[in-house]
């Protein structure tokens, strides 16, 4: 009989404390595994509905945007845990406002959390990643693959980040281990009140309109990505991938269309 892909791995989800890391916690705790479990407020991660008896989990208190902070989970995962398999890249912020209207500040912090954090992050456990010839899968967005309007701080950082790992992909070509890319479309979760806005406060939007993924869905995709070494760049739908091409093939008919699309997530911000 195949033995199930996640028995006995060690896998660690940043930002389980809500949406689609919090959805990956309760889809994974079904089997006999260990999952590290990070969020600022890592504290409040509470037990999944179900969980498998010989499950374990370790909640370590972690703030991305903040460089010892992210350096103390390095060193306190690194003491008791041997191998990483699966590394869920996928905590971060949106950040909504103009190019011009978005203060330093946000672009600052939008960087913090979704750029520089998961990049300490990943070069702190890349040792332990390596020992499992495991797999780092980051959620990424559609919003990475265009400079979308009014996202100005969150496309740069998720595609600065996308850059980052593709050269890391390159450089461990030797090393066995995989790293994919998940560009997810628009999903129920918590991020258009824990964004910020052009000025640092906390968004109040309410959710996207139109189609939207569940966050257990989109779980399940990112676990399945976790299962591929060849996974690269993974686009969940049309959108993703129509942006994906548009980019080379029409790039200014695409503008158009996102000029239309989006105006009234830009023209009022
Ligand atoms: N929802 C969507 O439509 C959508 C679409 C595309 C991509 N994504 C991506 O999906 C990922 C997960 O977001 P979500 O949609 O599930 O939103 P969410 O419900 O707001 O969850 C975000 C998670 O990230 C953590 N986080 C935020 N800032 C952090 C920091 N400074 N340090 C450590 N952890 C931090 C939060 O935990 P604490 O607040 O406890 O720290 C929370 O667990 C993000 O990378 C986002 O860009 C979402």
């Amino acid at each position: 009989m195949k033995k199930e892909f996640w028995n006995d791995t060690v896998v660690v989800i940043t930002g389980a404390s809500s949406g689609i890391g919090k959805a990956l916690l309760e889809e994974l705790a079904i089997f006999p595994c260990q999952l590290v479990l990070l969020a600022r407020r890592a504290g409040d991660i509470p037990e999944p509905t179900a969980k498998h008896k010989d499950t374990i989990l370790h909640r370590v208190t972690c703030d991305l945007s903040d460089p010892s902070s992210v350096q103390d989970a390095i060193d306190w995962i690194s003491k008791r845990i041997e191998r990483v398999d699966v590394l869920f890249n996928n905590a971060g912020i949106t950040a909504h406002g103009r190019f011009d209207s978005l203060s330093m500040e946000v672009y600052r912090k939008t960087f913090a959390t979704n750029f520089f954090g998961p990049v300490q992050f990943i070069k702190g456990l890349l040792p332990l990643v390596t020992i499992a010839k495991g797999n780092i899968v980051t959620t990424s967005t559609v919003s990475a693959l265009y400079g979308v309007p009014g996202r100005a701080a969150y496309s740069a950082s998720k595609s600065a980040l996308h850059a980052a790992l593709e050269s890391l992909r390159i450089e461990s070509l030797d090393l066995g281990i995989g790293v994919s890319l998940v560009c997810v479309p628009y999903t129920d979760t918590a991020l258009r009140t824990s964004g910020l806005d052009s000025f640092g406060n906390l968004l109040t939007e309410a959710p996207a309109k139109g189609k939207r993924k569940s966050a257990k869905e989109v779980a399940h995709v990112l676990m399945e990505v976790a299962k591929d070494k060849e996974a690269r760049l993974v686009t969940f739908n049309l959108s993703g991938k129509f942006l994906e091409w548009m980019r080379f093939f029409s790039p200014k008919f695409l503008e158009k269309i996102l000029y239309k699309k989006l105006y009234d997530d830009f023209k009022t911000h």
